[in-house]
């Protein structure tokens, strides 16, 4: 083999992201070229120096890909067992996604490897019979990969609608009964077709009748639910899943979010999401409250990212809150805005900036600035309202426009509503790392 040129291999990722169309919704897809560098024999090759640490840094690297191709393959055998015998919904036991972990390269390329995915392999090979040894492993390991079976499948991804319609705390705002079934209801009338709600709300249920009375499809309603803190954990958070698909009565979830990162174990409790859209009960997967190392570690741990983080989001949190707003824009996290209202406050509805914005728009509202501040710095906006005027008033926003002087003075805005919690700043746990199923 050449002894002078060096051994590498390349791995080129593009990332994209559709967003508008005529369905108004955002997704992201990546493509993954991966030319890799052969296997060479270390004693034939007689390369020596710094070709020589190459080879066996690429041999060891194909060594970690071939142990993850074979975990893949006896998944994929175990699968088929699992249908020929008639036991019904395969119950796999998902892929060692530690094993991904093991190189640089299995790490780039797991998502290419993980399930959810369309992928090819060209192997070529050396005709010469001098390379015979190198010829049969590449070929060995090509009818490894032929027995693997991915599906590639389209998570849904973000509505970039501006009618949307969001649940609180059950304790002081949103209740269940009445209040949230009448609220939901009445957006629903409206033109609202979102809902967010969460375990912690104690609404899923009220959410769900008032969804069903509707008299819409399901298909025209996006329901966005939260994994409670208490339920991290792999088995804890599969549990919590069915939960809330019983109390709202769905039999999927169009986004499921991880409420906070405050009880750790993220890794851990992210692949159990993985492995709930995998399963189909939850269509995307997304994380609240998540600062940039949680979503450091999510991506470090060579994890699907989020295709959201809902976080607190307005004028007077905007400056604090930039890395992790250029975190998400540069990995394709959609940004969910809560207490884009101030939280209702009134005194701070009131403050001077937001005053003098609307000396320009007379017929507007504090929260309507507000939130068109919102929607203008491209945040998906959940505005929360039990009253039916005020569901109205909310939904407003399109027949007008902040100019790039209101938006700069509302972004200079300062001050803290003293509402929320913010679980940015909580420490980072990974919790266990081997629960993960490649399939995703
Ligand atoms: N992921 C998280 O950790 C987290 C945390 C907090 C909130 N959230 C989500 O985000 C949603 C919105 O957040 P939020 O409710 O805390 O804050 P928000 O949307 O900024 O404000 C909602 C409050 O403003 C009032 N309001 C509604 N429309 C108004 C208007 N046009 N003028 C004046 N006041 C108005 C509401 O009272 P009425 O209902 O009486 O109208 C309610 O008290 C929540 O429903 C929840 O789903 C998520």
């Amino acid at each position: 083999m050449n002894a002078q040129s060096s051994r590498g291999h390349t791995v080129f990722k593009l990332n994209m992201v559709r967003e508008g169309g005529s369905d108004n919704l955002s997704t992201t897809s990546e493509v993954c070229f991966a030319d890799l560098a052969g296997r060479e024999n270390e004693k034939t090759t007689q390369v020596t120096g710094e070709r020589f640490v190459e080879l066996s840094f690429i041999n060891k690297s194909l060594l970690y890909l071939s142990g993850c191709i074979q975990s893949l393959g006896q998944q994929t055998h175990r699968r088929r067992l699992q249908t020929d015998h008639g036991s019904g919904t395969p119950k796999s036991k998902g892929v060692d996604m530690s094993k991904f972990r093991n190189s640089k390269l299995t790490l780039l390329l797991s998502n290419a490897l993980s399930g959810n995915s369309r992928t090819s392999m060209i192997g070529t090979l050396s005709p010469a019979a001098a390379h015979f040894e190198e010829s049969h492993n590449t070929l060995r390991f090509a009818s490894t990969v032929k027995t693997i079976k991915v599906q590639a499948k389209a998570a849904r991804a973000v509505d970039k609608d501006y009618r949307q319609l969001s649940f609180a705390d059950a304790e002081d705002r949103s209740k269940p009964g009445p209040e949230t079934y009448n609220a939901v209801k009445w957006a629903l009338e409206m033109g609202y077709r979102l809902v967010d709600t969460a375990a912690l709300y104690r609404n899923e249920k009220s959410v769900g009748e008032a969804i069903r009375d509707s008299g819409l499809s399901r298909e025209d309603v996006w329901i966005t639910t939260k994994l409670w803190d208490s339920d991290h954990g792999y088995e804890a958070t599969l549990k919590a899943c069915q939960n809330s698909l019983h109390q709202l009565g769905l039999s999927y979830i169009d986004l499921y979010l991880i409420h906070s990162p405050n009880t750790g174990k993220l890794v851990e409790t992210w692949d159990a999401m993985i492995e709930l859209q995998r399963r189909g009960v939850v269509r995307s997967i997304g994380v609240s409250n998540f600062g940039v190392p949680h979503l450091e570690a999510l991506r470090s741990s060579g994890r699907q990212l989020p295709v959201v983080n809902q976080i607190e989001m307005h004028p007077m949190v905007y400056q604090e809150r930039k890395p992790v707003l250029e975190f998400c824009a540069a990995h394709g996290i959609k940004i969910t805005a809560y207490g884009s209202m101030f939280s209702g406050q009134q005194e701070q509805l009131e403050r001077k900036e937001v005053a003098q914005v609307l000396a320009a728009h007379p017929s507007k509202t504090p929260a309507q600035v507000l939130l068109r501040w919102g929607l203008q710095m491209d945040f998906q906006v959940i505005p929360k309202s039990v009253r039916r005027e005020r569901l109205e008033e909310n939904m407003n926003l399109m027949d007008f426009e902040l100019t790039p002087g209101e938006m700069e003075s509302l972004s200079a805005m300062r001050g803290a509503l003293h509402e929320y919690w913010n679980p940015l700043k909580s420490k980072v746990d990974l919790g266990r790392t081997d629960r993960g199923t490649a399939e995703s």
